[in-house]
């Protein structure tokens, strides 16, 4: 009977193809609803305008600081970019961030950034430097430039109070006026997403997607500006950031929802909103739990249960990506289309079928689609350093 039960459960996580590919075809309508101009702060899956409109072209040089907030890890950098040679090379250091302080106030957290920043500083012995800076901040907002963001609601277990709705460069430039003790240009302000599209971009041109599978999952792509209604002008191309983890919070996926999918959604910080890094967290810790003082067989439907949801992960995930490759592809009127994903994220590193499934997917949804998975080896710094790059270059052309 218990038996039947399990199996029974087990069946709600299982998708059919007919299934993935309506999910394949909601995402694209959503993707495609969210580039027009009347959807503007109404779409669910938002395709926020990222103001980087190409690709490193290997003159890119200097010495740059990033910093990495939104993922697994806080990290500040320190890139050394050499030009023509295409050679990179990075320093960096992992600061905890305290559950108090990604819960407490604005001031709070950016103080606490901006703390790091200076240990990292001295660290490198570069007491009272002056920098310019690339900040990967990973999270929806909202730009009108490369170097501002303003942000729309905080995900992944962050809740700081005060910043909804402010500019997040602003607010780090405060920080860092409050302290005192040094200087840094902020010149651009980038999602992960973004940072690894470049970051695997500066290898391979024909890199033009970025994927995150991670603490939380996110995709950007280069969309042609004359399908960026929000955005004036036709000419050339700009990424777009999908945050296409709010797929869904309309509800129109609701009919492959299941009822644990409701009951974590209503445990999270943001209830109705994606899913977060706590509900992860409250996982593991069950699944220490059960490791703990569970038998063998129960240890067997563990097994089951995360091998059910990690497939069904990587399939709604694939089919996403199918969505998206199949628009580029049927946008440039092509037979075919050869393009390269960027992809990072522990998920997708680490579990063990993770990236096969998606993988699978992807190329049995996309069958004209040649999709090339490239790992980013040194994580999205070293594109938010690239795109720092390529924004100072331009920003001093205009003088
Ligand atoms: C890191 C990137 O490698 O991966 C981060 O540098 C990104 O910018 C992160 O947010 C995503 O993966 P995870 O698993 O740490 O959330």
């Amino acid at each position: 009977a218990q038996r039947k039960q399990i199996d029974k459960v087990l069946a709600l996580f299982r998708l059919t193809r007919e299934q993935l590919v309506d999910v394949q075809a909601k995402m694209r309508a959503e993707l495609e609803y969210g580039l027009k101009k009347k959807s503007h702060g109404l779409a669910t899956v938002r395709m926020l305008p990222t103001y980087v409109c190409g690709l490193p072209d290997g003159t890119e040089k200097g010495k740059f600081l990033a910093l990495d907030l939104g993922g697994t890890n806080f990290r500040v950098l320190l890139v050394k970019i050499r030009s023509g040679r295409r050679s990179v090379r990075m320093y960096n250091k992992i600061f905890a961030i305290p559950l108090g302080i990604m819960q407490g106030t604005g001031e709070e957290l950016f103080d606490h950034i901006v703390q790091c920043i200076a240990d990292f500083l001295d660290y490198m012995g570069l007491k009272g430097a002056s920098l310019p800076l690339g900040f990967t901040f990973s999270f929806p907002c909202r730009q009108m430039s490369i170097d501002k963001g303003t942000l729309i609601g905080w995900t992944k277990g962050f809740k700081a109070t005060d910043c909804e709705g402010e500019d997040v460069v602003d607010m780090l430039r405060e920080a860092i006026k409050r302290r005192n003790e040094f200087d840094l240009d902020i010149v651009a302000v980038v999602n992960d997403t973004v940072g690894t599209m470049m970051t695997c971009g500066y290898e391979d041109p024909n890199c033009e997607i970025g994927l995150i599978a991670g603490t939380g999952s996110n995709m950007c792509y280069m969309e042609d500006m004359r399908n960026i209604e929000m955005v004036e002008g036709d000419e050339g191309k700009m990424c777009i950031n999908t945050e296409w983890g709010g797929f869904g919070d309309n509800g129109c996926i609701d009919d492959i929802r299941t009822r644990y999918d409701t009951e974590v959604d209503e445990g999270s910080l943001n209830p109705g909103k994606q899913s977060d890094r706590l509900a992860l967290l409250q996982v593991r810790t069950i699944l220490q739990q059960l490791g703990l003082d569970s038998t063998c067989e129960d240890s067997i439907v563990v097994k089951e249960v995360c091998g059910a949801v990690s497939r069904r992960a990587a399939q709604l995930c694939g089919a996403g990506l199918a969505a998206i490759v199949e628009k580029r592809r049927e946008d440039q009127g092509l037979e075919h289309l050869r393009i390269t994903v960027g992809v990072d994220g522990t998920l997708y590193k680490l579990h063990p079928h993770f990236s096969r499934i998606l993988q699978e997917t992807v190329k049995e949804l996309a069958p004209r689609c040649d999709v090339t998975f490239m790992l980013s080896e040194d994580g999205s710094g070293k594109g938010a350093a690239l795109i720092t790059a390529v924004a100072k270059r331009l920003q001093q052309a205009q003088k």
